[in-house]
């Protein structure tokens, strides 16, 4: 349960995310509201719940009547209301063809629109201004990630005085590449709104501090930057997971007997896995390539491992999404079509999101666990494969462009773009002996156990406090 001082707990606390946390599910004949799974919503629950305050996110419909506020799980939510134009636009367009590929080294040529550009400062103004109406005097505003960049100055303008943070939960780029953006003073300066800006490692901090020395008015101070008059914290606030939750769920019976039903169902093959939105940052297209290269070198065959592929659909309103699908997919049937067995296949690929109990199970089952993306703000699948493994057995394979790398250097870390490297790494991973196995994982548990998403949340709001 996250701590929470006396001087935290002076006023509410307002949340700001693109998305609410709960969605409307249809029960029977009616309609609910079902709290989301996922670290964000755990971490900022107790907070919620303990400070009294609301969440200003996206209704989830583009259609019809906004949908009004209501109480859910001891705290008010504020539905945002976005029109299927703005949709297009803010979310699929900027947020997710502008930003999102510049954020992530470029690795998809983000396309710069005005068309995209105004509707995303529209939207920013209307969350803004839904903060704006609830907020009290002493209220701490916590705006979240790429799609509000705008929204902390836009609150600042109407409430000076205000606590306003902000956390960006990708990476931030270096600055020659956000320099591309031909609204970059304006992004720099939304963001400048906050008193504290969070990031998830101290390089993409680095990079914000010089990117916003080079194009705004905002100068190098101890702690991050001087701007109006004002301090600016630009920092490292690593993010992480409710770890008790994960480790509860690794000891439950039935989701142990679960791993076991499936570890006899690959015919107790050692199983490769991977678990990922199937996202073009996540690298699962170079993964399964380095797979195929190490049954093409034949040091194994379809009958000594299994690769395990779940990818998580995602995004699918943007073409690079669906392209990556084709990509992926058509690399499952040729690796199969060249290497399976008639009993025995080499890449089994499920395209489907797991409730959590069958996700554990599959964590509890893997043996080697592949978290190879080109470049992610953190990776949370990294961190939950680890405190599932409570006895200490299992590899984790991390890219060393993850953020949790910084954090997780007792995996054995990999570049995603060596393709002969990865391969090496798979072979490596398989044969590496049981006693070296355990001194790492027990490293990596420890490391996480000792940093939870609540002290994550609490180290911000600390910061925040002012204390
Ligand atoms: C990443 C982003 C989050 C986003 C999530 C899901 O983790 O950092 O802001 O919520 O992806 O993406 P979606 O586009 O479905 O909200």
């Amino acid at each position: 349960m996250a701590k929470v001082s006396s001087k935290q707990s002076g006023g509410r606390l307002i949340v700001v995310a693109n998305r609410l946390p709960a969605k409307r599910v249809r029960k029977g004949r009616s309609w609910v509201w079902e709290t989301s799974p996922g670290g964000l919503v755990s971490a900022l629950h107790p907070l919620l719940r303990e400070r009294g305050g609301a969440w200003v996110g996206w209704d989830g419909t583009s259609g019809g009547r906004a949908v009004k506020p209501f109480d859910h799980d001891g705290f008010r939510i504020h539905p945002v209301h976005v029109t299927k134009d703005e949709l297009d636009k803010f979310y699929a367009g900027f947020s997710n063809r502008t930003l999102w590929p510049l954020y992530h080294d470029a690795l998809r040529a983000p396309e710069f629109h005005r068309r995209w550009w105004w509707p995303y400062v529209e939207v920013n103004q209307r969350y803004a201004d839904a903060a704006i109406g609830i907020m009290g005097k002493k209220d701490t505003v916590w705006v979240q990630d790429y799609q509000l960049q705008l929204a902390p100055a836009m609150i600042r303008a109407k409430r000076p005085g205000a606590r306003i943070g902000f956390f960006l939960h990708t990476p931030f780029p270096p600055e020659e590449l956000f320099a591309k953006m031909p609204w970059r003073r304006q992004v720099l300066e939304g963001l400048l709104g906050a008193d504290v800006i969070g990031f998830q490692d101290k390089l993409s901090a680095m990079n914000f501090i010089r990117t916003a020395q080079r194009f705004t008015a905002a100068k190098r101070h101890e702690q991050g930057l001087l701007y109006n008059g004002r301090t600016v914290i630009a920092d490292a606030f690593p993010i992480s997971i409710d770890v008790s939750r994960y480790q509860d769920l690794a000891m439950d019976p039935e989701i142990v007997v679960a791993s076991e039903r499936f570890r006899a169902a690959w015919d107790h093959r050692p199983i490769i896995l991977g678990v990922d939105r199937l996202d073009y940052t996540k690298g699962i297209d170079i993964r399964l390539r380095a797979f195929e290269e190490v049954l093409r070198r034949g040091t194994i065959s379809a009958k000594d491992a299994v690769m395990i592929q779940i990818a998580v659909p995602t995004r699918q309103s943007v073409d690079d999404y669906a392209e990556l699908r084709d990509t992926v997919e058509q690399y499952v049937g040729r690796i199969n079509g060249t290497y399976a067995m008639t009993d025995f296949i080499a890449v089994h690929y499920v395209y489907r999101s797991l409730p959590i109990r069958e996700l554990i199970a599959c964590y509890l089952a893997a043996d080697v666990m592949m978290v190879t993306p080109f470049r992610d703000g953190m990776n949370l699948v990294a961190k939950e494969y680890v405190v599932t493994r409570t006895r200490d057995t299992g590899v984790l394979v991390l890219s060393e462009f993850a953020g949790a790398a910084s954090e997780l250097n007792d995996a054995l870390l990999v570049n995603p773009h060596d393709i002969d490297g990865m391969a090496n790494m798979i072979e490596h991973a398989l044969e590496l002996d049981a006693a070296e196995r355990k001194k790492r994982m027990r490293a990596l548990r420890k490391r996480v156990e000792s940093h939870t998403v609540h002290d994550w949340s609490d180290s911000f709001m600390t910061r925040l406090a002012g204390e």
